[in-house]
């Protein structure tokens, strides 16, 4: 667990203990108390950024490596999203399931076969259930970040002041390339997130804080699934793991625990989207891990050759262009020294049920997830061996093992 003395970021809650007097604003209106907070800092004669070293306490404190939300409302209508997510994915989406299923049944379809997912849909849309059980997956998404956004907009000046102040603090570097070219498929709207991963400074933010409201909720406060994914990494034959990458790093979860795992190997997490390596150098910061993270793309990392003895990457696949995934696997091939290991992680089973189907068709269509299928085409064992891995293992879901090994002979 994270020392709380080691977190010297700006944050609204430091600056809320700096000026004396202050909690009586909390009830007031957020821009009437924003000002406030500002007209008791400068009474106090408070600099901001001067107010973190040897503080003891946090006005909002943290849930493990999580920093609260900044405010009380905002953390309850973030408390009601993610009953809403847990009833949605407990309740709803286990009546749609029983649905599904007696649909197909009464089309004499196995529900296990390989068809295609065009027709899934196309049986099971319209069903009142079904899509009823769609909408509310749609409308969390966009009620969570469009709280999300505008609470974080409502204290920029804080949450910048606080990225601004960890961008030149250790014992991580950070790279940050804003005039690097963005290819255009990186830069949509995905699965709803104002601004996508590129376009909004507050992207790393929501992403954990949307994560934590949603598909990892619960698990996601101590990092607890990147710590277990970590624990699971498949490594080099002979056990050398000098140096590890992450590709679409977003917020660092995956390479701060692999660090946390592998302490005395350099670790490096690249990302296009410069909000999110900020906020994930931030993060480390905080936790007080060495890890290194660039804006860069993974089609292009810079790199030498054979630099690395583990590529590791979650969830990044299902989330590029086709042409792109199959760069990617070649740029991995030749950053990893003969031996090394690649490990990606990500979802393209075709064997999957007509729910699964129609769920990630409701997240292409509705949801931004607008590479989705493309990657459903991707033949990724096929690539890598073509890119020159040797692929050992290709477990049948993902998981927390990666779904494929690849050692780089
Ligand atoms: C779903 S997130 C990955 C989650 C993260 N790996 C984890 O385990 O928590 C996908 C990430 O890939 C990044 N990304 C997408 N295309 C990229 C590219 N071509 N180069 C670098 N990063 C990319 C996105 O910016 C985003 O942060």
């Amino acid at each position: 667990m994270a020392d709380k003395t080691r977190f010297p970021t700006l944050r609204r809650r430091d600056v809320l203990t700096a000026a004396a007097g202050v909690a009586s604003v909390a009830m007031l209106d957020s821009r009437a108390e924003a000002e406030a907070v500002d007209e008791a800092i400068s009474a106090a004669g408070v600099n901001p950024h001067s107010v973190m070293k040897g503080r003891t306490m946090d006005v909002r404190g943290r849930d493990g490596m999580y920093v609260r939300m900044p405010r009380l409302d905002m953390e309850s209508k973030g408390n009601f999203l993610a009953g809403l997510y847990v009833w949605r994915l407990h309740t709803l989406e286990k009546t749609a399931d029983v649905r599904i299923r007696q649909i197909m049944a009464e089309n004499g379809i196995d529900d296990e076969t390989d068809m295609p997912w065009e027709e899934a849909v196309a049986l099971v849309e319209a069903d009142p259930i079904v899509a009823m059980t769609g909408r509310a997956r749609h409308s969390h998404q966009k009620l969570k970040y469009a709280m999300l956004q505008r609470e974080y907009h409502k204290l920029a000046d804080e949450f910048l002041g606080e990225m601004a102040r960890a961008d030149k603090l250790g014992p991580g570097t950070l790279e940050l390339n804003p005039s690097m070219r963005l290819p255009k498929y990186t830069t949509h709207e995905i699965h709803s997130m104002p601004g996508g991963y590129v376009g909004d400074p507050f992207a790393g933010h929501m992403y954990h804080a949307g994560t934590d409201l949603g598909a990892y909720v619960d698990t996601n406060f101590q990092d607890g699934v990147h710590m277990r994914m970590a624990e699971a990494a498949a490594v080099p034959e002979d056990g050398k793991v000098r140096r590890i990458l992450d590709l679409g790093t977003s917020i660092g979860q995956f390479a701060t625990s692999m660090k946390r795992s592998y302490p005395d190997a350099e670790v490096w997490g690249i990302d296009v989207g410069g909000p999110m390596v900020r906020y994930a150098h931030m993060k480390a910061v905080d936790m007080g891990v060495e890890v290194n993270f660039a804006q860069r793309l993974c089609e292009d990392t810079g790199f030498p050759d054979e630099h690395f003895d583990i590529v590791t990457s979650n969830l990044l696949f299902h989330e590029v262009k086709k042409q792109a995934a199959v760069d990617i696997i070649r740029e991995t091939y030749r950053v990893l020294r003969p031996g090394g290991v690649f490990s990606p992680t990500d979802a393209n089973d075709p064997h999957q049920t007509a729910h699964a189907k129609f769920t990630w068709w409701y997240n292409y269509r509705w949801n931004h997830e607008d590479w989705f299928l493309d990657w459903m085409e991707v033949d990724f064992t096929g690539e890598m061996q073509r890119a020159g891995f040797k692929v050992v293992e290709v477990a049948k879901k993902r998981g927390l093992r990666p779904r494929w090994i690849g050692i780089k002979v």
